[in-house]
């Protein structure tokens, strides 16, 4: 990589050579998983990290707090499912001591939310993703491998009567098992005052089986919900570095957001970054390499040296993620094992 500057050039803080700074920190706490969603898993599930891989609370919470000094402003928790970490709860609240605290969310597929909700409230957790995408019993169990379309709904009511609100929803199409349903759970989450997203499916399924041809695309979600409801757009100025293109529904206040993460790619506006469990860093979902914090840091790293390899992976961040280009290759890590 001979073009890239020596990092004794690379200005302080965590940007990178197109301009971008990451405020947006994504934690994966864990690997595991409580459902098996098949554009994720396989049905046996993956070979989960071992545990002395693992960072433990204490080197997890230093990173983040290294991140936070370094202008992080945002921390969203993710897994795998996040809430089987058992101590989520402690991490939270470790989070929320930091100065400046950061805004705390969480990605969850909302599975066992309904009884830790209040916990994590209590801790400092500010708000919420779930990710369902059916209202139908039986899709949701063909989609997810399991049964627990209820716990689901459960861990939504409760997050929204706990305050983590707006409640949002995200929710993934797939041609040929939930791609006729869009318009059903946009009028289910209408019902009950809760924003869902669409995220068109990115190839980051373990079993590597991703299809350009077969991917349900914005444009065609889009046109699925107009033939129910009227979809105004909003203007882009409210969007920033969100990925969503939001829309009013039929005139409003409820709005619905669709990320075209493939066929728009928001690379340009991008600013996260991200931790694994086990203790790499990663400048993009789609990253081909990462760097090592948890080895320098079980080795004696200072503040300044761990500082000093966040800013590096930044500074390597490229441009885009390359989907549809000719040498683009999906990245060994699964979803699961990067966080969404
Ligand atoms: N493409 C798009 N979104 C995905 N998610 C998981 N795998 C993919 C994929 N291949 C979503 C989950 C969850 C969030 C963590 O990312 O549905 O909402
Ligand atoms: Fe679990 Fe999320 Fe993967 Fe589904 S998409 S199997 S909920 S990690």
């Amino acid at each position: 990589m001979s073009h890239l500057p020596t990092p004794t050039l690379r200005p302080g803080g965590l940007v990178d050579q197109f301009g971008r700074t990451a405020r947006d920190l994504r934690v994966s706490v864990t690997d595991r998983c409580n459902l098996r969603c098949t554009y994720c898993m396989p049905a046996e599930g993956l070979p989960w990290m071992p545990k002395a891989e693992m960072l433990t609370d204490e080197e997890m919470l230093r990173v983040i707090g290294l991140f936070v000094r370094d202008g992080v402003t945002q921390v969203r928790l993710t897994g795998g499912e996040p809430l089987l970490r058992r101590s989520l709860v402690a991490l939270v609240e470790g989070i929320a001591r930091l100065d400046p605290r950061p805004r705390i969310a969480m990605t969850t597929n909302g599975v066992g939310l309904e009884r830790v909700a209040d916990r994590l409230v209590a801790a400092g957790l500010d708000r919420v993703n779930i990710s369902l995408d059916t209202i139908d019993a039986e899709t949701f169990t063909r989609l997810t491998r399991r049964d627990r379309l209820d716990d689901v709904e459960s861990g939504l009511a409760k997050a929204a009567a706990a305050g983590l609100t707006p409640v949002k929803v995200n929710a993934v199409a797939m041609r040929g098992v939930n791609d006729t349903d869009v318009a059903d759970l946009l009028a289910w989450c209408l019902e009950r005052g809760y924003e869902l997203r669409f995220i068109e499916q990115m190839p980051l399924d373990a079993q590597h089986a991703w299809d350009r041809q077969d991917m349900v695309t914005a444009a065609e979600i889009r046109q699925r919900l107009s033939e129910r409801y009227t979809l105004t757009p909003l203007p882009a100025a409210d969007r920033g570095s969100a990925p969503a293109e939001r829309f009013l529904v039929d005139g409003g206040p409820a709005a619905v957001g669709i990320i075209a993460s493939v066929t728009a790619a928001f690379c340009a506006a991008c600013d996260r970054t991200r931790l694994t469990a086990d203790g790499q860093v990663r400048n993009c979902l789609f990253s081909r390499t990462e760097t090592d914090l948890r080895t320098p840091m079980r080795d004696g790293a200072t503040d300044d040296d761990l500082l000093d390899l966040m800013r590096g992976e930044m500074w390597r961040k490229r441009r885009g993620h390359g989907i549809g280009e000719p040498d683009f290759v999906q990245p060994d890590r699964p979803m699961s094992a990067i966080g969404g």
